[in-house]
């Protein structure tokens, strides 16, 4: 047997103005698209943004619904769309943030597989900027690194 580790690297920003530009134009319409949130249910209100290589940026936001599980966040509605419309068009950027907490909101697991699935597809990390509504702002590399031992179209063989 052999014990293993799993790290990896990503960047630490004291509050959004120390990113660079593109990276708070992206950050900025997540969270001012979550407030429009359809959450009455949690009342958390999550704001999700791409960046698309060709600059255009695309926003949404959590959509719940009273038959809880039927509810979907706000990556994997925009990014369902984002990939219905675009299939072609690689997205560079992926910005989560929420107004209703001050620190950085991680996406969930099921977005996180989700965002992996799009960077496989598009052979191509997604860079996630995640953020709350004031204060710290972290950036990873990929889905990748949220999701160690992932499982992708690999294994289905
Ligand atoms: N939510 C998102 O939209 N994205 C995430 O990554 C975390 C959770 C939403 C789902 C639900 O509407 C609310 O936040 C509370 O879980």
């Amino acid at each position: 047997m052999k014990k293993e580790k799993y790290s990896f690297e990503f960047d630490r920003f004291e509050n959004k103005n120390e990113l660079e530009a593109e990276q708070k134009k992206v950050v900025d319409q997540a969270l001012e698209i979550s407030h429009q949130a359809y959450a009455p249910y949690s009342n958390f209100k999550v704001g999700a943004a791409v960046q698309l290589e060709n600059g255009e940026i695309f926003s949404s936001s959590n959509q719940e619904n009273a038959s809880y599980p039927v509810g979907a966040c706000a990556e994997r509605g925009l990014l369902a769309y984002v990939n219905a419309n675009f299939p072609n068009i690689k997205i560079e950027k992926l910005a989560v943030s929420t107004p209703n907490v001050n620190y950085p909101l991680p996406p969930c697991g099921m977005c996180r597989q989700y965002i992996l699935e799009i960077e496989k597809k598009q052979a191509q990390p997604i860079e996630l900027i995640l953020s709350g509504n004031e204060g710290e702002v972290l950036v990873v590399n990929s889905a990748k690194d949220l999701l160690p031992l992932h499982f992708t179209d690999e294994f289905l063989g």
